[in-house]
């Protein structure tokens, strides 16, 4: 470490020349010690995620097991491929921007995490070829230039099924590149797929009066996989992807319940410095679509819509 600060101001005073924006960049590339700003810090991750996010101990434990196994590991056989799978709003792409927060010196704002959109990054359906080969050539530049990269693809139920697989050796044991260690990158699919199934599952257990803590990971997880594998505008649809068994974590992220909304609201008021307020908090809550109609056990939205109806209530 003291070495590593070392090296960054020694980097700083000789490379007169560079821009200051390229030198951490430059730093990896060159010496690969200091890893790209790649300061993992699990614990806070632990204590993040147990605080802030309400209502996915499933999730909660599979991410943690996945990440302090694969960042114990000064050389894991593989990078780590997590697939986020559940209905909109139950927390996909908040947890995985609370991930990288406690992965980098910089949060989300390293220039070593990459998130992909299809329809932002590849929008048209002709151009799948150049998408693809621009992908492909992205990913390998960025492990190149650091092998403790991030890549986040949202939407991948929207994503051009074919496409994915254009970067499907990269999530495997055996591609090589040199001077620097691409297992060591993690990359991170988000997809809606498999959340009614999830929906379904989780209904089941409240109907029986069973705690969704104890959901089976496996049941939960053959629902997932029938549920891609059945949809071919899914970007995993017949993808080498599945077929290889690249995915290391299955991650279901479950349907969230009224009390849930409650404490997502309560967690607004906060960081919007408001003060706590039953009344407001009541307003909001009431104001959320749950579903089935007639029972009324989860939120349509999750915890999506709050921020702005609190805006809205105030
Ligand atoms: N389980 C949760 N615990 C706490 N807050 C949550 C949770 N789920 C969602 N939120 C809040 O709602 C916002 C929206 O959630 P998020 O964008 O993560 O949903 P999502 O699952 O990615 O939905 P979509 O599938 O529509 O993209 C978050 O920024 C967060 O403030
Ligand atoms: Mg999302």
């Amino acid at each position: 470490m003291a070495y590593c600060v070392w090296l960054s101001v020694a980097f700083v005073l000789f490379a007169g020349s560079a821009l200051p924006w390229e030198i951490p960049a430059l730093h990896c590339a060159l010496y690969g010690f200091c890893e790209c700003g790649f300061r993992p810090d699990v614990a806070a991750m632990e204590c993040d995620l147990a605080r802030n996010v309400f209502g996915q101990n499933l999730a909660h434990k599979l991410l943690v097991k996945a990440m302090k196994e694969f960042l114990d590991n000064d050389s894991p056989s593989k990078p780590l491929v997590l697939s986020f799978h559940g209905w909109s709003g139950t927390g996909k792409t908040f947890v995985s921007s609370l991930i990288i927060k406690h992965l980098y010196e910089e949060g989300s704002q390293s220039h070593f995490v990459h998130h992909f959109s299809p329809i932002l990054h590849f929008p048209h359906t002709q151009n799948i070829k150049h998408y693809k080969e621009d992908l492909r050539r992205w990913i390998q530049g960025n492990l190149t230039a650091c092998g403790r990269s991030v890549f986040v693809f949202e939407e991948m139920d929207k994503m051009h099924p074919g496409m994915i697989d254009t970067i499907a050796s990269f999530l495997g044991s055996s591609w090589v590149v040199y001077g620097s260690n691409y297992r060591k990158a993690i990359f991170i699919f988000i997809s809606n797929a498999g959340g009614e199934d999830i929906n379904e599952i989780a209904l089941d257990y409240w109907r029986h009066r069973k705690d969704r803590d104890e959901i089976q990971l496996q049941q939960i997880e053959s629902a997932i996989s029938k549920a891609v594998s059945s949809n071919p505008k899914h970007g995993f649809w017949q993808s080498q992807i599945i077929d290889q068994k690249l995915i290391d974590v299955i991650v279901p992220f479950l349907p969230l319940r009224p009390h849930h909304v409650r404490l997502c609201i309560e967690n607004e008021m906060l960081q919007q410095g408001l003060a706590l307020n039953e009344t407001l908090v009541n307003k909001v809550a009431d104001s959320i679509v749950y579903f089935p109609e007639k029972e009324k056990v989860f939120s349509l939205t999750g915890c999506k819509t709050i921020a702005s109806r609190l805006s809205y209530y105030v």
